[in-house]
């Protein structure tokens, strides 16, 4: 049975999730995992904490103290946060940043569903393996690294990635390259490299509301065999996206990655297969209602 719609009754035996995050106020995590919980008949509630500088710790201990389940950690707060935590998850150590903790009983690890979040999204909605690709990732921050390392689990082939500041994009490059070929090149580079590729991830904020009509790299050199993919999900259609479709590209949005994260972070909590459209549509809905 449905439980979506249903009104949400907190008592007693309600099971506490939360997110961490500053600012947090534009967070669509409640209403997107509160959905899930009322999808799945769940006694469950999931709220938005406002945790400024200097108060992780203090925080992170109030999960134990109050035994909540879960809780998502969100900017600024997903490095600082691994020093407060039992376990890391291997992954979220490589990457070195944890966005979904698990409370088992007072012992608190720290996972990474972005990467694969962002992965199961590419497969599930752009239909993409990304085995033995080459692919190009726009973008050398912690967006970047997490997708870039689930991307190198999947098997890519070659990994490019291109930034503004290309220090940045050479650092990524030797971080990453223990595990597959990697090549770090200045944004302004990109053109000749995307030629070669199958697949180039937009990992910056770049085009995101309220800068829609901003596109981080010249469209000129997008292909009609490039699936070109944007994790900026506010707007939905970026300027990007719409210029690759221009220009016959296939075109992969960032919503999905949001809701996968959450879906998997659903997924480690429960032990339930996540709603993943009922999540989507609560999200989708939220947009709709503030952008009527
Ligand atoms: P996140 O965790 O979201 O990845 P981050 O670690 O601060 O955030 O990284 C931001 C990324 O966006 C960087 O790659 C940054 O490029 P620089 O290293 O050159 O700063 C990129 N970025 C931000 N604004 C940009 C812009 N206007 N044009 C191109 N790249 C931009």
């Amino acid at each position: 049975m449905s439980h979506a719609g249903s009104k949400l009754t907190i008592d007693t035996a309600t099971v506490m999730y939360g997110v961490f995050g500053d600012p947090i106020a534009h967070s669509k995590s409640p209403l997107m995992l509160n959905r899930a919980f009322a999808e799945k008949g769940l006694n469950a509630a999931y709220a938005a904490f406002h945790i400024k500088p200097g108060t992780l710790r203090d925080a992170v201990n109030g999960i134990r103290a109050l035994g909540f389940r879960g809780v998502n950690v969100t900017i600024p707060h997903k490095l600082e946060v691994m020093d407060y935590l039992d376990h890391v998850d291997e992954h979220a150590l490589a990457i070195g940043a944890v966005n979904t903790i698990v409370n088992r009983d007072g012992k608190l690890t720290g996972y990474n569903t972005d990467g694969i979040g962002y992965v199961r999204s590419l497969k599930e909605e752009a239909h993409f393996a990304p085995k033995g690709k080459t692919v190009v990732l726009v973008g050398a921050g912690g967006a970047a690294k997490g997708i870039g390392y689930a991307l190198i689990q999947e098997g890519v082939k070659k990994l490019i990635i291109a930034n503004r500041t290309p220090d940045k994009a050479y650092d990524l490059a030797k971080d990453l390259q223990a595990w597959t070929e990697t090549e770090g090149i200045p944004l302004t580079e990109i053109g000749s490299y995307l030629e070669d590729s199958e697949l180039v991830v937009h990992t910056t904020r770049v085009g995101m509301h309220p800068h829609i009509h901003d596109i981080p790299f010249s469209p000129q050199h997008i292909h009609n065999q490039l699936l070109v993919s944007d994790i900026v999900y506010n707007p939905l259609d970026t300027r990007l996206l719409s210029e690759a479709r221009l220009r016959g590209a296939k075109t992969h949005g960032g919503l999905g990655m949001f809701v996968y994260q959450g879906a998997y972070a659903f997924e480690y909590w429960t032990g339930l297969a996540a709603p993943v459209e009922a999540m989507r549509e609560a999200v989708e809905a939220s947009f709709a209602a503030n952008n009527p």
